[in-house]
């Protein structure tokens, strides 16, 4: 029996990083699927391919929850970062009306800069999932950031301050509208929502693999590789393969 994303909600004053704290707590006792943990103090989040994620204090919202989608296969994996990134996604939309979009695999990107990342740590037996680990960071109340990234937060961009608390609860009924997509297995409508919000697709954009070419994007499939057409055809790359310049 599913229970719902933020069916608890657990606040702790510290932590490393909420995705460690879950993967390692889950080794020591049974957790319910869809508890969620968040601190105000992350001293050392993880972010994808093994980079840091920067939060800072009482202004960056950091969180995760554990599910346990034991009905998808291995190669089905993608549509959990799909949907997660579609949901974070909208609750920006639709809360602060900004003009975020989702830059393949899943950063939220606003104006060119990083609003928002989301990290999906998966445990598969067999071939088949079987728990999932999901981190979302967002920058919220941050006014500036460390010089090498190009980050912005909610607040540089609309007059919100935010309570993060209050964001989480917000949030919670768009993570379980995507998460029941997922659970009915309705890749058209996650596929038609996450197009709708990608960035470049279909547009005319400039790459960078084993020297620069354009290109187009074209699809993105069920395991996370990205189509790219040219004028040689279509040719698909993982995400360490390929660059946006
Ligand atoms: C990325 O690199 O874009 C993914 C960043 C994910 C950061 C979040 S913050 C909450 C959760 N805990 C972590 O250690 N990482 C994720």
């Amino acid at each position: 029996m599913f229970n719902s994303i933020g069916s608890s909600v657990i606040k702790i004053d510290e932590l490393d990083s909420t995705n460690l704290y879950l993967q390692q707590i889950s080794k020591l006792q049974t957790m319910n699927e869809g508890v969620l943990v968040w601190t105000e103090r992350q001293l050392c989040g993880r972010g994808q391919q093994g980079n840091i994620w920067y939060s800072k204090e009482g202004e960056s919202l950091t969180f995760s929850f554990i599910l346990s989608p034991t009905f998808l296969m291995a190669d089905e994996q993608f549509y959990l970062s799909k949907a997660f990134s579609i949901a974070v996604n909208q609750y920006l939309v639709k809360k602060f009306q900004l003009k975020v979009q989702i830059k393949w695999p899943n950063d939220i990107l606003l104006n060119g800069k990083k609003i928002a990342g989301i990290l999906i740590e998966n445990n598969i037996l067999g071939n088949k999932l079987k728990q999932s680990i999901v981190g979302i960071g967002i920058n919220m109340n941050n006014q500036v950031f460390p010089e090498q990234l190009r980050a912005t937060s909610v607040l540089l961009n609309s007059a919100h301050k935010v309570d993060l608390r209050e964001c989480i609860d917000e949030m919670i009924p768009f993570l379980n509208e995507m998460y029941s997509l997922v659970i009915l297995k309705q890749w058209k409508e996650i596929d038609r929502l996450y197009f709708d919000s990608l960035y470049g697709y279909k547009k005319n954009l400039r790459f960078h693999s084993d020297g620069y070419f354009n290109g187009r994007i074209v699809r993105v499939d069920e395991v996370g590789y990205i189509y790219i057409e040219t004028d040689a055809g279509v040719k698909k790359y993982t995400f360490k393969e390929v660059m946006f310049c």
